[in-house]
């Protein structure tokens, strides 16, 4: 499935939690159900049968990455969750180091991701990252809060995700920090790179 037609979005501002999941599933839906993509792709499902549908919902999720800007992020639904992918910025890379020594683990050793992600970055490539934005305390989406010390959530923070529904704070590699209720890291799902400007998500490195 692929997911062509997406809308970057830049961060957002810490409102109402309703209205942060409404603006989520539409921009989800924006992506899985682009244009004409969607009158094409319902009398394929629906002549399916359950085990193709089944099938098809699990399928990896190809995302155009070729017009995401540095500080950009596009979402996407891959098996019914939110995936994220962000450009990140050097700005963002280098505030990696400054917060290590207030997160909960840094190595991600008791965190879900695959092995090629099992790094400082958490990802294949340091600028580009990939992750279900889901928050592992429970299921809320993280707020995309790249900015460096808003009034909000203070002068330490250093640019990352923020779930508004009990106050985890994540890292701009979704590292958890100390002291919040969410447990672990945000996890990182599989995924490769087709090409440099085009990322599938949900198989590792090319066993779609
Ligand atoms: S669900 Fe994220 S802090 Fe509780």
């Amino acid at each position: 499935m692929a997911a062509d037609h997406v809308a970057p979005d830049q961060g957002e501002s810490p409102d109402g939690v309703d209205k942060k999941r409404r603006r989520l599933l539409t921009q989800c839906v924006g992506v899985v159900g682009a244009a004409g993509a969607a009158a094409m792709v319902i009398p394929l499902v629906s002549s399916m049968s359950p085990s193709e549908r089944a099938k098809a919902a699990g399928a990896p999720v190809e995302v155009d990455i070729s017009k995401l800007e540095p500080g950009q992020r596009v979402i996407v639904e891959w098996r019914g969750k939110p995936v994220w992918v962000l450009k990140r910025t050097q700005d963002l890379l280098d505030s990696l180091k400054a917060v290590e020594g207030d997160l909960r683990d840094i190595a991600s050793d008791k965190s879900d991701q695959p092995d090629y992600a099992k790094n400082e970055y958490r990802s294949i490539k340091p600028e580009i990252l990939v992750m279900v934005g889901i928050c592992t305390h429970l299921g809320c989406s993280p707020s995309f809060r790249p900015e460096i010390a808003p009034i909000d959530l203070g002068d330490d923070w250093q640019g990352g995700f923020f779930c508004p529904c009990h106050g985890s704070k994540f890292d701009i590699a979704g590292r958890v920090y100390k002291g919040v209720p969410a447990p672990t890291n945000l996890e990182v799902p599989p995924y490769y790179f087709v090409t440099d400007n085009r990322v599938l998500v949900g198989a590792d490195g090319g066993a779609a």
